[in-house]
Order: structure tokens, then C-alpha cells, then sequence
């Protein structure tokens, strides 16, 4: 038997209503905000995530999927939404429209981690990103979106984490700072942040593994290094934040995994997931678009962890199985035609109906209607329809009532809409 690719799931029936119902949840507040979509390819050339995310990147060095495709160009599966966002801000000239743009994109990404629960080597975001506004109220603005999504999705078991990263003035000295603190517990570090110190410090904060973490631990923080600019940016982000009531900690050893951040960064962090805690992750990037090739135009965004999200929303919403409005028990071949018209009119008024054309007894159709998960059950059968009625149920009363075949359509979408 052939089998899926290790790290690539399926999303099964069982589980798609929650995916469908946090997309459409997403969107609508996203374009309550303003934001347009944009729908991107799933390849682009691997330069486009070397010079955005960085060489030194885990994501880079270590996950990407790359190939040669058959004329030798290094083609890469994406790992991440942002790059190939600023790349056809470019390409698209999008700035010249206007140099505001608000845009969300939703779809698959990969990396090539170690699979486990909440990490898979397919797994899908839903990115939203504004290009083009240095204000620090921006960034409050979309720290606020992302709240209010988690808020309308009931999910409660969550945290705003905040940093601010600074900018190419005060990184520097920071950079340096850390670069002396880190000389003196090299031993202590993996081989990988043994490299990581130099070529890259920064990592080294973002690095998982426990010895580094605890050398770490009294590491200077940028936070405490940030120039006159960075500090009022940062405070206004707060403040505004706090006026929003968006709660949130200060997390001074947030870094991301990926090298374009400036200024402010943000992950929202949950308990229900076990390691994988983050279930987004966003910041400014403000150097990123100019040094794509772009105008010199800043920029600040986010990307949700859908497969993650979906999973903390399922947890919650074990009863809400889906559910259809009407279950119809058509018994005999003139009662199936009858059936067949009915769902057909009820689905135009977007009543859920649903009906069976096997030859199933009534018992046998009230199982399905049971497991399907039917708010109510018409039953109709031949000897009914001569009659001109056929029975509804209720099925959380039991309630049962005799309807008249004549006008049934208006009856059923007055009693199945009322609620
Ligand atoms: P990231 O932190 O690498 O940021 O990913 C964002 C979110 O994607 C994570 O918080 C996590 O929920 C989810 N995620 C990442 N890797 C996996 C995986 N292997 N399996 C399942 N879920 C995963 C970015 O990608 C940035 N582009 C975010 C951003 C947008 N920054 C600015 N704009």
C-alpha cells in the first residue's frame, strides 16, 4: 500500500469544517481591516529565501526543499509566505499603485523538520502583511487583528509575546555585546552555535537546545540596547497595545528564526500544543523590501500556523461535528424522487439536507441521520406521499409533527430557518 510522505498529512473530512471555518473567519476580519488577498506560487527561485531569511537560517541551511529542476536552476518548494509577498511587491510594482498595501494569502508551506505533533514538513499559514507604513500604530493595529481572530475562534489559551529587535543603527552594538557575552560560554554551546557565534549571534538565542538555552540565560537582550528611535517606537507599540487592551509580556529573548526582522516582533504562544508552542509568529522587516530590489519602503506582518490553529480549535469544539439541518428518510422509489427534489430547493436556501437513495429500512436511516448529526428527519414514504404528508422530527425533542406534502418547501425553510 502506497503511503502518505512522512511529515505530508492528510486533512480529512472530519477535519475540514474546522480548516473551513477558521479560513472564512480570517478572511472576513482580514477584509474588515482592509486587507486584499494575494495568491502566490509555490516555487520560486532559492535566491528569493537565501537573500530573505538569511544563509544563516536554520530554515535555510538546514529545511529547505530545494532542487536543480531539469535546466540546473535552484528552484525551492517555499518555506515561508513573506518573501514571495515582497518579491511580487516588486516585480508588480505594486508601490507605484500605491506604496500602502494590505494583503493576505493563505496556502502550503514546507519545511524539511523533524515531524511530530503541531510540526509537519507540509503544513499551511495564513500570512497577512502591510508594506509601506513605518507607524508604530500599524504594528498595534495588527497585533489587535490577530487577538480578535483568536478571540472569535473561542481559543483562550493563549499569549502575546513582544520584542523589539531594533534597527541597522543599534543592532550593531547589541550584536557586539552579545558577540563578547557569547566568548565566554562557548564551551558550553552546540556545535551549531559554536558556528552560529559569529556568523550569526543572534541565533543563538533562538537556538533549542537546553545546554544553550541555560548558557544563555543572562545574555544581554536588545531591548536594553535600543537607539532613541527604536525605544519610542517600541513604547508607542505598548502603549497603544494597552489602549486596544491587547494583554501581552515582554519577552526579551524573542529573536524568530529568520534574519529580516527590525524593530518590533510578536509571537502569539499557547499550552495546548506541548513543544510546538508558537502558533504565530510576525515582526517588521523594514530593510527587507529595499534590499529585494525595492523601494526603500518599511513593513510589518504575521503568519498564523493554520494546521497548528486547526488543532487547538478542534480540541475545543468536540461537539460541534459538523451537523447537518435535515436528515430525509425517503422510503420507496417514488418517496427517493420526491427526496431528490426537496434537497435540491432546501440546499438553494442553505439548508443543510441530506438524503439517502439505498435501500436502507427506517431504522437503518435514522442511524445515518443520528451519525450525520441531523437537527431534524423528514420521513417520507410511499404510502405518505399518496396520503399528501409526510413526518417531521425533532431530533433533540423527539417531537414529532405531520406536514402536508403541498407547500412543504416553504414549510420546512419557516421551521428549519426560525431558530
Ligand atoms: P515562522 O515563525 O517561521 O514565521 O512561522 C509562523 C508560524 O508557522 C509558526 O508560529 C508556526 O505556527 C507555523 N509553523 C512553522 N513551521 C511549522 C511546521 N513545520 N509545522 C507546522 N507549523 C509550522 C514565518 O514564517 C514568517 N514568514 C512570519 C511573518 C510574516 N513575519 C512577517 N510576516
Amino acid at each position: 500500500m502506497i503511503q502518505s510522505i512522512r511529515g505530508f498529512k492528510d486533512i480529512l473530512p472530519g477535519e475540514t469544517g474546522v480548516w473551513q471555518k477558521i479560513e472564512k473567519t480570517a478572511v472576513s476580519l482580514f477584509e474588515d481591516f482592509g486587507f486584499c488577498e494575494i495568491r502566490l506560487p509555490v516555487l520560486e527561485h532559492t535566491e528569493l529565501f537565501s537573500r530573505s531569511i538569511g544563509k544563516d537560517t536554520d530554515i535555510v541551511e538546514k529545511e529547505m526543499y530545494t532542487f536543480a529542476d531539469r535546466k540546473g536552476d535552484f528552484i525551492t518548494m517555499r518555506p515561508e509566505a513573506t518573501a514571495s509577498i515582497v518579491r511580487a511587491y516588486i516585480q508588480h510594482r505594486l508601490y507605484a499603485v500605491d506604496p500602502v498595501q494590505k494583503l493576505y494569502t493563505i496556502g502550503p508551506m514546507f519545511r524539511r523538520e523533524r515531524p511530530q505533533k503541531g510540526r509537519y514538513r507540509q503544513f499551511s499559514q495564513i500570512n497577512a502583511e502591510v508594506l509601506g507604513v513605518d507607524s508604530p500604530l500599524v504594528d498595534a493595529e495588527l497585533i489587535f487583528m490577530l487577538a480578535e481572530l483568536f478571540r472569535r475562534l473561542l481559543v483562550s489559551d493563549v499569549s502575546v509575546h513582544l520584542n523589539s529587535l531594533g534597527c541597522p543603527k543599534c543592532r550593531p552594538g547589541f550584536t557586539k555585546a552579545l558577540q563578547r557575552f557569547l566568548a565566554k560560554v562557548t564551551t558550553q554551546l552546540c556545535a551549531d552555535c559554536q558556528k552560529r557565534k559569529d556568523k550569526n549571534p543572534l541565533r543563538v538565542l533562538d537556538c533549542k537546545v537546553l545546554a544553550c538555552r541555560e548558557a544563555v540565560a543572562d545574555a544581554p537582550a536588545m531591548i536594553d540596547h535600543l537607539c532613541a528611535e527604536c525605544e519610542a517606537h517600541f513604547a508607542t507599540v505598548k502603549n497603544s497595545l494597552n489602549n486596544l487592551k491587547v494583554k501581552f509580556e515582554i519577552d526579551r529573548r524573542l529573536v524568530r528564526g529568520l534574519d529580516y526582522y527590525t524593530r518590533t516582533t510578536f509571537e502569539i504562544q499557547t499550552g495546548s500544543l506541548g513543544a510546538q508552542s508558537a502558533v504565530a509568529g510576525g515582526g517588521r522587516y523594514d530593510g527587507l523590501i529595499e534590499s529585494l530590489g525595492g523601494p526603500a519602503q518599511p513593513a510589518i506582518g504575521f503568519a498564523i500556523g493554520f494546521d497548528r490553529l486547526a488543532e487547538i480549535v478542534a480540541a475545543g469544539n468536540n461537539n460541534a461535528a459538523g451537523g447537518i439541518d435535515l436528515f430525509i428518510a425517503a422510503l420507496g422509489e417514488k418517496a427517493k424522487t420526491a427526496a431528490l427534489e426537496w434537497s435540491c430547493a432546501l440546499s438553494i436556501y442553505g439548508i443543510k439536507t441530506e438524503t439517502d437513495y439505498s435501500d436502507k429500512g427506517l431504522k437503518g436511516l435514522m442511524k445515518r441521520a443520528d451519525r450525520l448529526g441531523a437537527g431534524h428527519v423528514l420521513i417520507a414514504g410511499d404510502k405518505e406521499l399518496d396520503e399528501g404528508v409526510a413526518i417531521l422530527r425533532d431530533m433533540s425533542t423527539k417531537e414529532q409533527v405531520s406536514l402536508k406534502i403541498e407547500g412543504i418547501i416553504d414549510t420546512l425553510k419557516s421551521k428549519l430557518t426560525a431558530k
